[in-house]
């Protein structure tokens, strides 16, 4: 899995979150890769219109009926936003609804995909069996310093950790990846996929960084 965040970002504003979920489209089909894209949660629904995988950044725990203001898993699901992040490390939640969230997913049949910022809660929120467990050091986010260069025993360590559970639960890894060489180390260290924001939101061309990116998948890539 290759999912890339767009987060609120000047260079995604408007029709611009269209164009670069149309490359990530392109590039997925071309290259067999599955690629899902994160986009502002205003713009959800006009690019789940588009033959591209799209979660949300983030959802929340209201039910459905007079929950004004906030996004929902029962109503987004009738747009076609296939899953969500949660927990990022920019939108962090109290582990009660991460618990809540993650089953009101699965009984949607949603893909979860819960951040975490170290290895004790990869291990701690694995036991909830999100489909990922995505882990995300803090302080290399955005920094163009990738996770799996920096600290590759943080991937390691997590992914021991989440085997501990004895479930389904696969892991991703992101923070400061840039070249499809950042991503070939993760995928080495036993990561089952990346999440990326700036290293192609911040790209001078998006198709180019998004190809760089799956070529190195399709490399490395454990069938
Ligand atoms: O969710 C992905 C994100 O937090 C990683 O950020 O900008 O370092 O790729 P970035």
């Amino acid at each position: 899995m290759f999912i890339i965040n767009f987060k609120n970002y000047e260079e995604i504003s408007g029709s611009n979150t269209i164009k670069l979920s149309r490359a990530a489209s392109k590039i997925a089909k071309k290259h067999k890769i599955k690629i899902a894209v994160c986009p502002p949660q205003h713009l959800l629904s006009e690019v789940a219109k588009l033959p591209v995988t799209v979660f949300a950044q983030h959802l929340d725990t209201s039910k459905t009926g007079s929950t004004t203001g906030y996004v929902i898993p029962e109503l987004v699901k009738k747009s076609k936003i296939l899953g969500t992040l949660l927990n990022h490390s920019e939108h962090r939640i109290p582990s009660s609804e991460i618990e809540e969230l993650v089953s009101r997913l699965k009984t949607l049949g949603m893909i979860s995909i819960v951040c975490v910022k170290d290895v004790n809660e990869a291990e701690k929120y694995s036991k909830l069996n999100p489909d990922y467990i995505a882990i995300e050091p803090p302080e290399l986010i955005g920094t163009g310093r990738a996770v799996s260069k920096e600290r590759p025993e943080i991937i390691t360590n997590s992914v021991n950790a989440v085997k501990k559970a004895k479930n389904s639960t696969q892991v991703l890894c992101g923070a400061g990846i840039v070249s499809g060489d950042d991503v070939s180390r993760a995928l080495e260290l036993g990561a089952r996929g990346i999440l990326v924001a700036r290293g192609i939101v911040k790209a001078d061309n998006w198709q180019k960084s998004i190809e760089e990116f799956a070529l190195a998948f399709k490399k490395n890539r454990k069938v």
